[in-house]
């Protein structure tokens, strides 16, 4: 690749750059990440480039989510069980169309699902085990009149409001690769051992549904899905690996370049992988790329990882570290970003053009997605890439109530998810997945849902660090009312094709 390597992005004007006082220390710090194991191996990365590429033709849905600042105390056996079931809980909601679309169930069942229709798998991406570091638009503020830096992720400094805490501390570094490890190892162990084991009793938690219409839908959904599944283990369609366990990757912001690249290591290309040599069909690959060479540089502190709206900068840092990875990475792309940007930005990523290489997040907000994302996938349609495209509903819906504090509203997170499918399926464009930032916990940080949370309630439990995360029950129920919309756009286009 062009004058790349692992450490070019140094030559070029970086964003949101920690400064530290300790040189020495971070030497250390990145010389033992050097000698450290990758935390994800190639095989597993390339697994999820073929599902991205899926995601992209239209086969499969993603769904990615977890914290928007994951802290070092997050790595406990409680809260890594419960993001990881609640991921699996929405994605089983996203999928629970499949059954009864193929004929399996539901009384007037059709035989065949829609070409466009809801028989599609689900790919899990967490933001987890690494989602440390975080993009600041202040960095520094002051607390109780005493000016500090501003907290930027337990890899940097600590949260205490104290100028020294405020430190950026190079330790950190090697700390959230240990707590990373110990997060993912947990998750591996769990997986493998039957945490998502579907034939055991879900606790879809039904308890906070207060309508008693919602709440006799979702019931209808989850014995739906209940029996789906009983019908599978009957007929014995179960019996291969599928049900009892599945994958869940990882990814984080990409925003630490010294740690991503003393954890990127030129490692032999899987040979199984299909995705290196597929390529988009109306651009040939051009001589001279991957496939000839049985190796390439892997980030290997996650699966997938993606550039914040902050870090995109074509002639940036971030941009030219990501443009030499072979992972399957992300973008984020809001208001500011215009569509002859958008498109130089993908051919310096994505020169070979590879489907599903990249995806699109985008967060507008739901007041001007109808104005930005019309005129970004028609660009992208026109340059022929073919991305993953994502809907971030939460960047672009922040907002603060009179007393100062920082939520989102569950029906603008909804509108804005709903806006974005409408406007990809008027495109003959595909939207493939969503983007959330939630947690496995009862937190009240984001107002509405079905439980009704108001502003004066969010003060009882409002832990996050960062942005305000969908609770356990909210982020259950927008997976209902998102495959709702899917079914019903299905269901249309069946109509539409009789
Ligand atoms: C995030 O995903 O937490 C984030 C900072 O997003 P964005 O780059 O879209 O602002
Ligand atoms: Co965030």
């Amino acid at each position: 690749m062009d004058g790349w390597t692992p450490d070019s992005w140094t030559s070029k004007p970086i964003k949101q750059d920690v400064v530290y006082d300790d040189p020495q220390g971070l030497q250390s710090a990145l010389g033992k990440l050097r000698t450290l194991p990758p935390l994800v191996t190639t095989q597993e990365i390339a697994n999820l480039k073929k599902n991205l590429r899926n995601v992209a033709l239209g086969k499969a849905f993603v769904l990615q989510g977890g914290d928007c600042a994951e802290l070092f105390d997050y790595c406990n056996q409680d809260m890594i069980e419960a993001k990881v079931k609640l991921l699996l809980q929405m994605s089983l909601v996203l999928i629970w169309g499949t059954f009864i679309q193929c004929g399996y169930f539901g009384g007037s069942a059709r035989l065949t699902s829609s070409s466009t229709g809801a028989n599609r798998p689900v790919v899990r991406i967490a933001r987890i085990a690494g989602q440390f570091a975080k993009p600041r638009s202040n960095p520094m503020e002051v607390v109780d009149g005493v000016e500090m830096p501003s907290f930027r992720g337990d890899n940097i400094n600590s949260f205490p409001a104290t100028p020294e805490s405020r430190k950026p501390d190079p330790s950190r570094l090697v700390s959230a690769y240990f707590h990373s490890a110990t997060t993912l190892n947990y998750m591996r162990a769990s997986l493998s051992s039957g945490l998502a084991d579907l034939h055991s009793p879900l606790d879809w938690g039904l308890g906070h549904v207060i309508t008693p219409s919602i709440k006799e839908k979702y019931e209808r959904i989850v014995s739906q899905v209940k029996d789906s599944l009983r019908f599978m283990q009957t007929v014995g369609i179960d019996t291969d690996r599928g049900v009892e366990t599945v994958d869940i990757y990882t990814s984080h912001e990409g925003l630490l370049l010294e740690y991503e690249q003393s954890l990127t290591r030129l490692l032999k290309t899987p040979t199984t992988s299909s995705t290196i040599t597929e390529h988009h069909p109306t651009h040939p690959i051009a001589t001279g790329t991957t496939t000839s060479q049985p190796k390439s540089h892997y980030a290997t502190s996650a699966h997938f990882l993606w550039i914040g709206d902050r870090t995109r900068q074509l002639d940036g840092a971030h941009v030219e570290f990501f443009r030499g990875i072979a992972n399957p990475i992300g973008i984020k792309i809001g208001p500011s970003m215009t569509p002859d940007e958008l498109i130089r930005l993908l051919d310096v990523v994505n020169p070979a053009r590879e489907i599903g290489k990249v995806t699109l997040i985008s967060r507008y907000g739901a007041g001007k997605i109808a104005q930005y994302l019309p005129g970004h996938i028609a660009a992208v349609q026109e340059s022929g890439h073919l991305p993953v495209w994502q809907c971030d509903p939460m960047h672009g819906n922040t907002q603060s109530t009179p007393s100062g504090v920082k939520t989102r509203h569950f029906s603008d997170i909804l509108s804005e998810l709903k806006q974005a499918l409408e406007i990809h399926r008027a495109a003959g464009s595909f939207l493939g997945g969503m983007h959330l930032e939630l947690t496995g916990e009862a937190v009240t940080e984001c107002v509405g849902g079905a439980a009704g949370l108001t502003e004066e309630g969010l003060g009882e439990r409002y832990t996050t660090f960062c942005d305000p995360r969908l609770n356990e029950k909210q982020a259950l129920e927008l997976a209902f009312l998102v495959a709702g919309f899917y079914r019903e756009m299905d269901e249309m286009d069946d109509l539409n094709t009789i």
